[in-house]
């Protein structure tokens, strides 16, 4: 019976795929472009797109177990039409900050999704992540082009987390009955400031690149063609809190007996991304 992975082309479901095919399972992967999708061989490619919930039922012919990435559509609808399949087991890969209220336009989508896989999937695991460490790719053009960061709030850090901790857990959740009914909010082992990482790939890479530090207005010019403008916004929240994210969740070193894996180890595993 294979399982399926949702966001199976994206940045934590392309390292589930891995995971499970080296633990032996058969995988089918959802996508919205099969012709355009890099995945590893073996792996069953099936169209569908979480806009058009009904476009999901080819992928879920025989499926028992879904790793599912919250990206769009109508989330009671996508859970309705899951569990109407047979799906009884979802690894949940989303976000959901307690801190803000139901109608946070940030949050709300993300909660309703997360409500409705409580009450209607019978073995759910939420993962609620921190930064990921992936998301410095972004810094990967200019790197590649001129060997420099132009980014604001360089001493701003983060508790990255690793995509591989992430999907290590998503597939612990999928093949054993120990994480059934548990949210994981898995960050990366320490706090990370922006300035360090750049330090930290230029030395995986064997090149000094240089820091660059945009003022919050630099930076909403640099991202409004890039994001739409609340997320611009979120992201510019960070320089309010200057003790930045600094929280280290217990979580990746409980799922998985050990810590999780640290920035420096990231920009190893994505040398090719920056050069
Ligand atoms: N990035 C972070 O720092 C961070 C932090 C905390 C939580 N999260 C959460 O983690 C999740 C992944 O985020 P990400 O930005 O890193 O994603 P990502 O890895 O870039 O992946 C996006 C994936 O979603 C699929 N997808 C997008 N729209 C789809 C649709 N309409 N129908 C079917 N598949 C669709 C894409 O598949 P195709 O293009 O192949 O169709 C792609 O594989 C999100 O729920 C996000 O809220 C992210």
């Amino acid at each position: 019976m294979p399982i399926l992975v949702t966001g199976a082309t994206g940045t934590v479901g392309g390292c589930v795929v891995r995971r499970l095919l080296a633990a032996g399972h058969a995988v089918r992967a959802l996508t919205r472009n099969p012709s355009a999708a890099r995945l590893p061989a073996g792996v069953e490619v099936v169209a569908g797109d979480f806009a058009d919930p009904a476009s999901l039922v080819p992928a879920l012919r025989g499926v028992e177990r879904v790793h599912l990435v919250a990206m769009d559509g109508d989330g009671p609808a996508i859970v309705d039409v899951l569990v109407e399949a047979g799906v009884r087991r979802l690894t949940h890969l989303g976000h959901d900050d307690p801190s803000r209220p139901d109608d946070d336009p940030l949050e709300s989508w993300h909660r309703v999704l997360r409500k409705a896989i409580e009450s209607s999937v019978p073995e759910w695991t939420h993962l609620f992540p921190g930064e990921f460490m992936a998301n410095t790719r972004e810094w990967a053009p200019s790197i590649r082009a001129e060997g420099v960061v132009r980014a604001p709030f360089g001493d701003w850090r983060s508790t990255l987390v690793h995509e591989d901790d992430i999907a290590a857990i998503a597939v612990e959740a999928l093949l054993t009955d120990d994480h059934v009914g548990r949210t994981y909010q898995p960050t990366g082992p320490e706090p990370v400031g922006r300035r360090d990482a750049v330090r930290m790939i230029g030395e995986a890479i064997g090149r000094e690149l240089r820091f660059d530090e945009l003022t919050p207005e630099q930076a909403r010019e640099q991202w409004q063609d890039v994001y739409p403008p609340e997320i611009v916004e979120w992201f510019l929240e960070m320089g309010r809190y200057p003790e930045g994210n600094s929280w280290v969740s217990p979580d990746v070193e409980e799922a998985l007996g050990r810590p999780g894996l640290t920035f420096d180890r990231w920009a190893r595993d994505h040398v090719a991304d920056f050069t």
